[in-house]
């Protein structure tokens, strides 16, 4: 097996960086295992010694520019030259990055849950507690001071805790690129609890290397900055409407809720469900059309577009997709299997809109690739978004003339909102939404595949009993698996109907009187829900049972072909069903009276669901599309139907 890609970057770094002859300075306490200058093993010692624990952390700090610059005196002006240019994207003024100095600090940031929890590794943490004097030789620094040394200074800082860094040298290093510079000027914390993958002993031993100075003991509370000083990065989010079922809110994770999942075909976009990284982006209505996107072709050539020059230059589409995260339902496999690691959403992470736009073969092609041999190079097409999120899919996706990969402006017939990608997000059709970057304005047709967390960690499922992620072992997720859901249970009669009355339509037919709980059995239960297979295959039956699995009828698949848009069935079938309760057997105690109702979809392929999470049981919680079930409790069914929003009526 080849080299994971980890262990190879840090071999091609090692290999770019290590002179024997001029060792680089111990930049860690001898407790720890990174390289002493005696002990450095080769460059291909590491890479073929597979029992070595994750080296892209020596590699990196090797990787980095060391800083040569004295001390900064007492009023923080370093004597060295004012090297740092600020990147081309600040120039435009069109990046996130004048937002750190544009806005006061107003709002505290609050710690919330992040989605990748990868566990701090081999190192420990540098002691970073303040001496309560001056012995430690530091100069002390008002935060006004650090303030000075924003996105757009020519010596960003940042602080850590109650210390000082000039980080002007890390970052052209840094490998998450220039988002960093949005930290400038304050506080690093509240962007690592965001990017949680920055929370290991090797990243504050990087940090360390550029420390200048401590905060000044005026501006300190308990050692520490005080909390209405340290910058909210989601302070410009948008507001959201409260009908979403919220998972967290900085970043914005919020679900649509079951009462609106089957209610229409398209999902309105206030209700649309939101999968946010980081924060949103700020991109002012009048300057959407200046917003650019760069197009990079493997031989290194850059074409650079304004929104409002793709608009008018290249045809536009119109296509109906799903988009869906490929957490949806992860929630069940906790439930139903064990405890997975991620945002614990239900039912709610899809959802369907009519997007409008332009597509990216279009593009790509006028950029100067040859869709009909776009040649060896060109394997991926690379997308990052201006928070800093990247992702990428396979160049056959990308220049699919049947793939429909928009550039799209427009989502349910109104430009995106905000939370949706504004100006610009990436539609990919039946592929998992992580590939559908937001607020895309950077494009890269490459050999490889993006290297963000997102991409190479982040979305790929392992076995059952994988407990040990080899991340390079898999292949990232990209087009979906079929799945299916129950979104809404009503009893919408209290006597044992006549079979010939239609299925009764649109809201209102919710329960009558309550039945009694021995009365129950015969009494009609109305299901309806969604399912949805990736790659453009159709979904063709969906199976219904109300007793667990031991019968099965099938679903009215709901007539919305007129509203589906594309060239292949990227849409959702919303389904309904209306059954008689099974007899449920239950002990004298009535609100042990449960049964099951249970749902799974069969696609045009013959695709169809498995039977359990324990059978596709993976860590990260990825593409749980087990059977979808939904205990009906007998006993307490007199309870208000449709449910509360946000809530999936009968599950547990
Ligand atoms: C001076 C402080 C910082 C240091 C030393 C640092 C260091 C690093 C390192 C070592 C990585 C690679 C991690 C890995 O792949 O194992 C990384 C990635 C990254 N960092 Fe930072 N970082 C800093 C500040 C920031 C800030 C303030 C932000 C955001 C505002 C940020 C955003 C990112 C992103 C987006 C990635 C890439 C994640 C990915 O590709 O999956 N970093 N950083």
């Amino acid at each position: 097996m080849s080299a994971p890609i980890s262990r190879r970057l840090a071999c091609q770094l090692l290999q770019r960086t290590v002179r024997p002859s001029n060792p680089p300075p111990a930049l860690s306490p001898p407790s720890t295992p990174s390289f002493s200058p005696a002990a450095r093993p080769s460059p291909s010692q590491l890479c073929y010694q597979p029992w070595r624990p994750f080296s892209f952390r020596a590699a990196l700090r090797d990787a980095r520019p060391r800083p040569t610059r004295p001390p900064p005196g007492p009023d923080g002006q370093s004597e060295h030259s004012r090297r740092f240019q600020p990147f081309p994207v600040l120039a435009a003024g069109g990046g996130v990055f004048g937002l750190g100095l544009a806005l006061a600090f107003s709002q505290p940031a609050t710690k919330q849950p992040t989605v990748l929890d990868i566990p701090d590794e081999d190192l420990p943490l540098p002691e970073t507690d303040a001496p309560n004097d001056n012995t430690d030789g530091l100069p002390r620094f008002r935060l006004s001071e650090v303030k000075e040394h924003g996105p757009q200074s020519e010596r960003p800082w940042v602080t850590y805790q109650d210390k000082v860094y000039d980080i002007t040298e890390w970052v052209g290093a840094h490998p998450g690129g220039e988002v960093i510079l949005r930290a400038a000027g304050g506080a690093i914390e509240p962007y690592w609890d965001i990017f949680a993958i920055h929370k290991a002993p090797y990243v504050r031993e990087i940090l360390e290397q550029y420390v200048v100075g401590r905060i000044h003991p005026a501006d300190l509370v308990d050692g520490r900055p005080a909390q209405d000083q340290i910058e909210d990065p989601f302070r410009s989010d948008p507001d959201r409407d409260r009908r979403m079922r919220f998972i967290t809110s900085k970043p914005c994770n919020a679900e649509t809720p079951g009462s609106e999942l089957a209610e229409s075909f398209l999902t309105p976009n206030e209700v649309f469900y939101v999968r946010n990284h980081m924060w949103v982006p700020v991109v002012e209505d009048v300057a959407a059309d200046n917003h650019t996107i760069s197009i990079e072709l493997p031989d290194g050539d850059t074409r650079i577009y304004t929104v409002g020059e793709l608009k008018k230059r290249f045809k536009q589409y119109t296509i109906s997709a799903v988009l869906q995260c490929s957490g949806n339902r992860r929630k069940d496999m906790t439930d139903h299997a064990k405890k997975t690691n991620g945002l614990q959403w239900t039912v709610g992470a899809i959802s369907c809109a009519k997007w409008e736009g332009v597509r990216l073969r279009d593009v790509l092609a006028d950029a100067g690739l040859s869709l009909a041999d776009p040649g060896e190079d060109a394997q991926h097409v690379q997308f990052t978004g201006l928070e800093a999120y990247g992702a990428s899919i396979p160049i056959s996706s990308a220049i699919d003339p049947r793939g429909d990969v928009l550039l799209a402006f427009r989502m349910n017939d109104v430009p995106l909102p905000r939370d949706h990608g504004f100006p610009v997000r990436v539609i990919v059709p039946g592929h998992v939404a992580a590939r559908a970057v937001k607020w895309v304005n950077k494009i890269v047709v490459s050999d490889e595949e993006s290297q963000t967390q997102w991409q190479r960690r982040d979305y790929k499922c392992f076995g059952p009993n994988e407990t040990t992620q080899d991340w390079d072992k898999y292949k990232s997720i990209q087009e979906m698996p079929i799945t299916s859901a129950i979104t809404r249970t009503r009893l919408i009669r209290t006597v044992v109907p006549n079979p010939s009355v239609p299925f009764p339509a649109g809201k209102g037919s919710s329960i009558t009187a309550a039945p009694s709980v021995e009365s129950m059995a015969g009494q009609i239960v109305q299901l309806e829900g969604y399912a949805y297979s990736g790659g453009g295959r159709e979904i063709q039956r969906v199976d219904v049972s109300l007793d667990g699995g031991k019968t099965w009828d099938q679903a009215r698949l709901v007539n919305d072909t007129k509203l589906e848009k594309g060239s292949k069935a990227w849409c959702w079938k919303r389904w309904q069903y209306e059954g008689p309760l099974p007899e449920v057997t239950g002990d004298d105690n009535s609100k042990e009276k449960k049964t099951t109702f249970v749902v799974k979809a069969t696609d045009e392929v013959y695709n169809t669901q498995p039977e359990t999470h324990q059978s596709i049981y993976n860590l990260r919680g990825n593409l749980a599309t087990a059977w979808h079930r939904v205990d009906f409790d007998c006993g307490t069914a007199e309870k208000p139907c449709p449910p509360q929003p946000g809530a999936t009526a009968g599950t547990k």
